[in-house]
């Protein structure tokens, strides 16, 4: 859909996308008291538009008048011109009595955090004295971190190269390619993006190839590979491993072809269903698995707004299923002496912590292999990020060892 859009409207439309999902339960909130009584099923678009148009009245630096008629003007777009009126009414009144409006947000946890009511008590109930924190920081706009291709440069070397193009940016502690930039900016400002110095990587997930504990020679299992992020940053540091990256949806394995391409590495890629070893694996075993599982997304919602509203608590039993399953049908496959790396982008301790507790009660086989340094904060089982510590994306990491 942004394709289909003139260049210098794409940014308008991302940023009025991302607010108004970031947002939505608050805009929501104050939509329902504009409204007399709520709109049918078959009216979402324009009850979506009046979420549009109460973003950019809140958030958005435009002129008022712009943004008002811009969004009653859409109604014509969607084929209902007898929405003018409505729109046009609401938001005006909206204007007229802003303060008080605003004074529905405080009313309830879901408006005030901006989030819905059963991640806001699932995250009560795992980070009791830090929810709070989490939740603003879910709500932050995310930073964007660089990962330097060390086959192509070095840090400092490439920090030269981006203020020579005015780009503001600062080495990241206890990452050696991690990069900070002062403000986010289009990939094609990069220099030599094309070329494969340099990737987007937020530092949290940076980390997991050190865990990984990298030499040459291994053979490297990748179960849940694309779009390819740790694949790459584990053959940049140790480029002629045998890498084998395997991801259930072919369509997502083709970005690991157009990053690895661009980077110019090499690893085996598979279209497969991990768990279902039959269907890929050749019987030789591997000294490192790496399971990036499926997982809730809840550390990364900063970045991917669209999971408050797309996510529900019915998923996380079955994903823990999931990730449960890889675990088991993926240990028998590691040498002995081998590691395995589980990590989440979540921050739910069903999915992390529990998990590898559960993990390693069932096998003795199996023992927690401690990082040193380590990636985030010490759990009763593996590290846990939350978000927005370090400026980084909340994260989870275990390191299990083949005894
Ligand atoms: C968190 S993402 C992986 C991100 C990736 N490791 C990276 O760094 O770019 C999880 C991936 O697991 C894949 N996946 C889910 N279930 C899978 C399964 N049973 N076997 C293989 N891949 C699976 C999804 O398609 C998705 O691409």
């Amino acid at each position: 859909m942004l394709a289909t859009l003139p260049e210098n409207e794409t940014s308008f439309c991302q940023q009025l996308c991302y607010g108004v999902l970031r947002w939505q339960p608050q805009l929501q909130a104050i939509c329902n008291q504009l409204l007399s009584k709520p709109l049918k099923a078959k009216e979402s678009d324009i009850n979506a538009l009046i979420l549009c148009g109460l973003y950019q009245l809140r958030s958005m630096r435009l002129p008022e008048h712009a943004a008002l008629s811009e969004t009653v003007n859409a109604c014509s777009a969607l084929g209902k011109p007898w929405a003018k009126g409505l729109i046009n009414a609401s938001l005006r009144n909206y204007q007229r009595n802003q303060a008080d409006f605003e004074k529905i947000v405080l009313q309830s946890e879901t408006a005030q955090f901006a989030h819905p009511d059963w991640l806001i008590q699932q995250i009560k109930t795992d980070w009791p004295t830090t929810w709070q924190t989490v939740l603003n920081a879910n709500n932050e706009q995310p930073p964007m971190f660089l990962r330097v291709n060390q086959q192509h440069s070095n840090r400092d070397n490439y920090i030269e190269r981006l203020e020579q193009g005015n780009i503001a940016a600062t080495p990241v502690e206890q990452l050696e390619q991690a990069i900070l930039l002062d403000s986010p900016c289009d990939v094609y400002q990069l220099p030599g993006f094309v070329d494969g110095d340099v990737s987007v990587q937020d530092a949290a997930a940076q980390h997991v190839a050190a865990t990984l504990d990298l030499a040459p020679q291994q053979r490297i299992l990748d179960a849940c590979a694309a779009p390819g992020g740790k694949t790459c940053h584990i053959l940049e540091i140790e480029p002629n491993n045998d890498v084998i990256a395997l991801d259930i949806d072919p369509n997502r394995l083709t970005q690991i072809t157009q990053n690895t391409e661009r980077l110019k590495l090499k690893a085996t890629l598979k279209a497969a269903d991990a768990g279902d070893i039959d269907s890929w694996w050749d019987g030789q075993h591997f000294d490192r698995i790496l399971i990036d599982a499926p997982c809730s997304g809840t550390g990364v919602i900063r970045r991917h707004p669209d999971i408050k509203t797309l996510r529900r608590l019915s998923d996380i039993d079955s994903l823990v299923e999931k990730q449960q399953l890889l675990l088991e049908k993926l240990w028998p496959l590691l040498n002995t002496d081998g590691l395995l790396i589980y990590t989440t982008c979540s921050i739910i301790k069903q999915e992390n912590e529990q998990q590898i507790i559960n993990f390693l009660n069932r096998h003795p086989d199996a023992e927690e292999y401690k990082l040193n340094p380590e990636p985030a904060t010490r759990r009763p089982a593996g590290y846990q990020r939350l978000p927005g510590e370090n400026q980084q994306d909340g994260f989870f990491y275990a390191c299990l060892r083949h005894r």
